[in-house]
């Protein structure tokens, strides 16, 4: 008999596989719930509300496995698992195509100003003028990040008659051909590019990448966006290039810290926000759920799991 934490909010079909199984009981509570009893725990699954540190590891002296409905893992202290011998595992491709989406749609409605005249018609206005847009159709599309959730939009883009340019170290030739993209240094998508995305997971080398120094080289007017991770553009760069007119808008679905409180960033009018939408569909979290799931019981049984 196996015992199981699902201590956030993870769709309940998706968990399927798991209340299913006659040898395995689910407990969904959260960790405050069952201090008395962590111990019990042979695994534990979550999203992003639990914070899989040290210290709760410790408490877990029965963990084996955590699995994270979602890619990113930064939630989950990787290292501190490891120390304990407990193995981590990600749904790696479940949301690929909600956070392209919602990407898409940050970018259709930053330069068409949407969520600005959505408040200013429902305030009893009337001002058509007042939100002039531009076309995507023949803009510059620079793409930084080329996995899984950056050809997705990329491919979008392209439908849309975008120019794409991509920076990804890992792009191949043959790759970018297929897709219709130009591969490019980071120099080269920062100065050509009419809109920038990022798709990079967070790490030392893409904090604050776009910080004061890239801004810089970016064209005048350039829109930003960033349904990726917080951090990987440079929050307090962003406000003095919005305060000097050199960004011309920026939609975040990710902030540094979460929620990002009274941020001054969201004193701009032309800073469009969605709280970690990214993968907030029906259909994503029944794909990441059922991913999960399906591989902690595959463990559990001793077969052989695979994760990004
Ligand atoms: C991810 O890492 O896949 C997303 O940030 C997941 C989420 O929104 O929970």
């Amino acid at each position: 008999m196996f015992r199981i934490l699902v201590s956030d909010a993870i769709s309940e079909e998706g968990l399927a596989p798991l209340l299913n199984a006659e040898h395995i009981e689910v407990v969904q509570k959260k960790v405050s719930d069952v201090e008395e009893y962590l111990d019990q725990f042979d695994a534990l699954l979550v999203r992003s509300a639990t914070k899989v540190t040290e210290e709760l590891l410790a408490k877990m002296k029965s963990l084996k496995i955590v699995g994270r409905a979602g890619v990113g893992v930064d939630n989950i202290d990787v290292d501190a698992a490891t120390k304990y011998g407990v193995v981590v595992i990600n749904a790696p491709d479940g949301n690929t195509i909600s956070t392209a989406e919602h990407t898409f749609a940050m970018m259709a409605a930053l330069v068409r100003h949407i969520p600005q005249a959505h408040v200013s018609v429902k305030s009893r206005e009337w001002n058509r003028s007042a939100f002039v847009g531009s076309e995507l159709y023949g803009k510059h599309l620079g793409v930084i990040g080329f996995g899984r959730i950056g050809s997705e939009v990329a491919k979008r883009a392209r439908a849309f008659g975008m120019k794409v340019h991509v920076y990804d170290p890992f792009l191949t030739k043959a790759r970018a051909e297929k897709i219709g993209v130009e591969p490019c240094t980071l120099d080269e998508v920062l100065s050509v590019s009419d809109i920038i995305t990022v798709h990079t997971p967070l790490t030392k080398e893409t904090k604050g990448l776009l910080g004061p120094k890239n801004l810089a080289k970016t064209k005048k007017g350039v829109y930003l966006i960033n349904c990726a991770r917080g951090g990987i553009m440079d929050e307090q760069a962003l406000v003095a290039f919005l305060e000097n007119g050199h960004v011309a808008g920026v939609a975040l679905d990710v902030f540094e810290q979460e929620p990002p409180g009274d941020h001054p960033l969201l004193a701009f009018d032309n800073v469009i926000v969605t709280p970690h939408l990214g993968a907030s569909t029906v259909e994503a979290q029944l794909h990441v759920a059922t991913q999960v799931a399906e591989e902690v019981l595959k463990f559990l049984e001793g077969k052989p799991v695979t994760s990004s």
